[in-house]
Parts: C-alpha cells; sequence; structure tokens
C-alpha cells in the first residue's frame, strides 16, 4: 500500500503541489479503519424510561457499516432497537438487566473499530425473604429469618414488627438482613415486615411467625408407651390431649400405613388379630389451632416359633455324613432340641448346634429313623421331623 501511495506521488509529481496533497489526502482517508465514537458515553434512567445511543463515524473510508452489541458479545435485548442507518440505538421500557455496556462496532473495507456506553438503570428494590411465611415454630425453638433485596441504588433493609415501634434486633452480613431469636416465646407471634428503600421507592414483604406450644396449646399422652403383645391377639392404645380448643386426635404409623384392620374411636385405636409385620411405632397426633403434640406407643409383636427341618427326607449309607437343620420363625431368642422317635437316647457320637444343626459324622445302619426337632421359645414351641432311611 505504501508503496503504491508513493508510485502516485511520483506520477503526478508534475502537477501544481496543491493538487498533490489533496490526492494524497484522499488516498490516505480510503485506506483507513472507521473511527467511531458514542454519545452519549454514559446514560441514567429508571426502570421502564427510555435511553438512546447514537454511534458516530468521525473518519474511515465509506462505506462503513455500523453493527450494535453488548460488551460481553452477548445479543441485545429485546427491547432494543437500532435505527434505519445502524447508528441509533434504542433502549425502550429499560429493565433492571438491561444495565451495562454497549458497543458500537464500525466496520469498513480496511477494517473495524469500536467505542462503548454504559446505560445505567435505576429500579425500586425487590425483596425476598427466606423461609417465607407463615412459619410455624415451637415455643423455645431457634428462628431465624432472612431479607435481601435488589435494586439502585443499592437499598438499604431494616425489620419491623406490626404494630410496634419497639427496635428489633437484627444483624446485616453480606447485604442479608437477619432477623433472629435463639428461642422463641408465644409472645413473639405476630407479622414481621422487611423494608427495603431506594430513591426510586420503598418494598416491604411479611412474614407471620406462629409460635406454637403456648397456652390451650395441645398435650398428647398416650396410656403405654411401649407393649409387647402375642400374635393374633386385639391391641387397643389409648390417646387423651388436653389443650383448648378440644384437639382433634389422629393415629397413624411410623414409616407405614396403619394394618388393614384398624378402627379409631374418641381417640382409641383397636387393631384386631395382630400379625409380626404390625410391630413398630405408632403415633398419636393431637391438633388444635394451636400446634399439635404427638406421642409414640411402640408395639411389639410376639409370635411362637413355627419349626421345618431341611431336608425332611433323606437317604443314606453306612459311613455317609447325616446333616439336618431345623428352621424356625417367630419371637426370639428360640432354642431347639433334637430327638429320635422311638428311641431314648441319640446314636453316639451326635453333635447338635446352638442354631438348629444335628450332625453325624458317619452313620451306622442303626442310626436311621426319625428325627424330631422342637423349636421353642417364650410363647410357645413347634415341632419338625426329619425321616433318616439308611441302607448298605
Ligand atoms: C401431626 O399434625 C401436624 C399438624 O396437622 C402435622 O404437621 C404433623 O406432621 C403431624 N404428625 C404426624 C406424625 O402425622
Amino acid at each position: 500500500m505504501q508503496q503504491r501511495k508513493w508510485d502516485y506521488s511520483v506520477l503526478i509529481m508534475d502537477l501544481s503541489p496543491r493538487v498533490l496533497i489533496l490526492c494524497s489526502l484522499l488516498y490516505s482517508v480510503a485506506g483507513q479503519a472507521p473511527v467511531v465514537s458514542v454519545v452519549p458515553g454514559a446514560a441514567t434512567v429508571r426502570q421502564g424510561e427510555s435511553s438512546s445511543f447514537r454511534c458516530q463515524v468521525g473518519s474511515g473510508a465509506q462505506p462503513v457499516q455500523l453493527e450494535w452489541k453488548r460488551a460481553n458479545n452477548q445479543p441485545l435485548p429485546d427491547n432494543a432497537k437500532i435505527g434505519p442507518d445502524g447508528s441509533l440505538l434504542t433502549i425502550a421500557n429499560a429493565r433492571p438487566g438491561n444495565q451495562g455496556q454497549y458497543r458500537c462496532v464500525g466496520i469498513n473495507s480496511a477494517g473495524r473499530s469500536s467505542a462503548q456506553a454504559v446505560l445505567n438503570v435505576k429500579y425500586a428494590p425487590k425483596v425476598r425473604v427466606t423461609p417465607p411465611g407463615p412459619l410455624r415454630v415451637r415455643i423455645g425453638e431457634a428462628v431465624s429469618v432472612d431479607c435481601q433485596a435488589t435494586g439502585r441504588p443499592r437499598p438499604t433493609l431494616s425489620w419491623k414488627r406490626q404494630g410496634s415501634t419497639l427496635q428489633l434486633v437484627t444483624k446485616e452480613t453480606n447485604d442479608v438482613n437477619t432477623i433472629q431469636w435463639p428461642a422463641v416465646r408465644p409472645e413473639d407471634s405476630g407479622v414481621y415486615t422487611c423494608q427495603a428503600e431506594n430513591n426510586e421507592g420503598m418494598t416491604e414483604v411479611k412474614v407471620e411467625i406462629i409460635v406454637e406450644g403456648g397456652l390451650g396449646a395441645p398435650v398428647a399422652t398416650v396410656s403405654a408407651t411401649e407393649m409387647t403383645v402375642v400374635e393374633g391377639h386385639t391391641v387397643t392404645m389409648e390417646c387423651q390431649a388436653s389443650g383448648s380448643p378440644s384437639p382433634v386426635i389422629t393415629w397413624s404409623k411410623l414409616r407405614a400405613p396403619l394394618p388393614w384392620k384398624h378402627t379409631v374411636a374418641g381417640g382409641v385405636l383397636t387393631l384386631t388379630s395382630v400379625g409380626r409385620q404390625d410391630s413398630g411405632q405408632y403415633i398419636c397426633n393431637a391438633t388444635n389451632i394451636h400446634g399439635y403434640s404427638e406421642a409414640y406407643t411402640q408395639m411389639e409383636v410376639d409370635s411362637p416359633p413355627y419349626a421345618t427341618c431341611l431336608p425332611d427326607q433323606v437317604r443314606l449309607q453306612p459311613g455317609d455324613a447325616l446333616r439336618l437343620q431345623c428352621l424356625a420363625h417367630g419371637s426370639h431368642p428360640i432354642q431347639f432340641t433334637w430327638t429320635r422317635l422311638g428311641r431314648a437316647g441319640m446314636p453316639a457320637g451326635t453333635e447338635t448346634t446352638k442354631d438348629g444343626r444335628l450332625l453325624i459324622a458317619h452313620v451306622r445302619q442303626s442310626d436311621g429313623g426319625t428325627y424330631k426337632c422342637v423349636a421353642s421359645n417364650h410363647i410357645g414351641s413347634s415341632e419338625a421331623v426329619a425321616k433318616v432311611t439308611i441302607k448298605a
């Protein structure tokens, strides 16, 4: 390029100096990237207002094409409009998210350049309270509620209690204003308001705190906190509740539905013909407007053993090993005893174990017969037999 420009100068050397200067000036403009600027460089609007920026081309070879972008190369928001010649950017009905930098890029055959402008959007605070109300807490519990707000300029936060002018103790860290009680009392019940204020406006969010367990709150009691019953029997569990107004009593079972054969009447839960699977924790829940109270009954269902022999028939040759296992389900502990029907004692060398096994390492012809296992626990007993045949 530089070289060609020199050539031109030589070619037109015989022309007057004025013409020469003009020609070389035109040539250098024609080979130049655009120079753009944006006016105004910064603008501040309120939420809902509009703002425009104009991109001006100072110099550079024509034609210059103009493009608008967000500074981070994100696409323009959907409320941004660009005028027909590309120079005018208008943000209509500005939102808080429109705040930021906008970049105008000028492009021609020689290159590109850009200039930026900043849009500030002021807005009234937006407030968020966590956890949101209403908050039901038990008397004596620790409670804390966080209030956070966004807004421009940055809002100031405060907590107030409805119907009270008393100063509340709050804590502010990292733009979160927290109201807290190490242990709530019934008189702390009420409506609390978090207020966020900046010069665009004031916003508040209310949270209701209900302290349960005060005067009139239910207190449930069960007639027995633990009970052990025998399989097949009918069980009743009683629950009484104090409180005003008179609490409503419901029964449930921990992590399971109530047994199929149950009835509830006047706070009494009746389970007919209980099985082992009905063992577990039963919960009485007494509820009124002041709160609720739970009381628990742990029930165990005991069952007599039910025994089986494994195998229940076996054929062996003299010298083989005899292995029998007595199995039983029912409430623990279960004891096992082995006998041989019609014989006074067990063959010599018979070993038995606590968990119901019987072993004869080398059987003899005379060891055949019927072996009986009796499984017993504190409820009852059950027996099972195995037939042992020994043939040479
Ligand atoms: C007892 O009732 C209260 C209020 O209705 C409820 O929040 C709670 O989960 C209940 N408890 C059980 C174990 O069902």
